[in-house]
């Protein structure tokens, strides 16, 4: 039996880090394990040009703990006021490595977002010139899709359009939840890749809401039935290129999730890796735990996979605090429910 596995340094290739307080609490758990992480730009303002992301990358780099080794790579925050000019300007100086697109309304701090497609067709088509990738959050906002459609209704209405129109874009379907999700990615070619979150791959939509509602499992896109649990798990341990790790690791205060409205998003980022771990060996998979979480990721972005190394290491059941505490208030960690045998070194 495998009782440790080295990979290479993994990456986080879709993060929230929000700014202040939160950030300072957030970041070392992320800066632990992983070498780069892409910084989702959802704050209030949101990060809409060269100059805001600038300013919030160096508040992160402020943030960063005595030695740590990790690079924030920055996103620009997509609306139909974003200049062509301002986010290929900021891409070349390699400032920003991506742009997120969020369909406005469709999760927390997205009103900024895109309502026409149309209005940013000028954007997107000087990204496919320029081969600058496009994370989209993938659904629908139409209050008349069931919010268990919206992503499978997105890839019909919104993301195969502009594919086809924008011939050359580069795409990162983010988070994705669904089979459907997983059949439209492996069916494209190099220009489109997949993140996987950690928490799709281990709770389906039974977790948050049988035996009293779980406000700490509720993220969006919201976790489905078992079968489309069970295609991420597929592909997330297939060896496929196409798929890689985005956690989503999305901090909430308790106060804030613990509510009559609570707000959406999964804090995984301290135990990620133990998580995965234990995922993949279930599945027989670990020898593709580096490529999902370490390899297939860079490739996509088109930079250098990470030379260093992380060891996890298989032993008794490892403990791992209920929260994190932030000047805000606690903020609730994943609960896998099963215990993480894996540990990094
Ligand atoms: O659950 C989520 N939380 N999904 C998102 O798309 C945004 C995120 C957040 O910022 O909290
Ligand atoms: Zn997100």
């Amino acid at each position: 039996m495998t009782q440790s596995i080295t990979i290479r340094r993994p990456d986080d290739w879709h993060l929230h880090l929000r700014d202040g307080a939160m950030l300072q609490a957030v970041l070392p758990e992320t800066a632990r394990h992983f070498a780069r992480a892409i910084i989702m730009p959802n704050l209030v303002p949101p990060v809409v040009t060269a100059k805001d992301a600038a300013a919030y990358q160096s508040r992160i780099l402020a943030a960063l703990p005595e030695g740590a080794d990790f690079t924030p790579l920055m996103m620009l925050y997509l609306t139909e006021d974003t200049d062509p000019a301002d986010v290929a300007a900021a891409h070349a100086s390699g400032l920003v490595t991506g742009v997120k697109l969020y369909p406005a309304g469709a999760t927390t701090n997205s009103a900024s977002g895109v309502t026409d497609f149309d209005k940013v067709r000028p954007v997107l088509e000087k990204m496919a010139e320029i081969g600058m990738p496009l994370c989209m959050h993938g659904e629908v906002t139409d209050s008349d899709i069931d919010i268990f459609d919206r992503e499978a209704v997105f890839i019909d209405r919104v993301l195969d359009p502009i594919r086809r129109a924008t011939p050359g874009l580069r795409v990162v379907m983010e988070h994705i939840t669904t089979k459907n999700g997983v059949d439209y990615a492996k069916s494209q070619g190099e220009d489109l890749g997949a993140t996987i979150t950690t928490h799709h791959l281990i709770i389906n939509r039974n977790h948050i809401l049988v035996g009293g509602i779980k406000p700490h499992y509720y993220c969006l896109p919201v976790a489905k039935r078992e079968s489309h649990r069970l295609a991420l798990l597929e592909a997330a341990t297939s060896g496929d290129a196409t798929f890689f790790l985005g956690t989503d690791s999305a901090p909430h205060t308790d106060e804030n999730k613990e509510s009559a409205c609570g707000c959406a998003g999964v804090f995984s980022a301290s135990n990620t890796m133990s998580c995965l771990a234990e995922v993949f060996e279930s599945q027989g998979a670990l020898d593709k735990l580096e490529g999902f979480a370490s390899l297939h990721g860079p490739a996509f972005y088109r930079l250098p996979a990470n030379e260093k190394t992380i060891t996890l290491r298989k032993g008794d059941p490892v403990p791992y605090p209920a929260s994190i505490p932030t000047e805000d208030g606690p903020v609730t960690l994943f609960d896998p429910g099963f215990p993480l045998h894996w540990q990094v070194d």
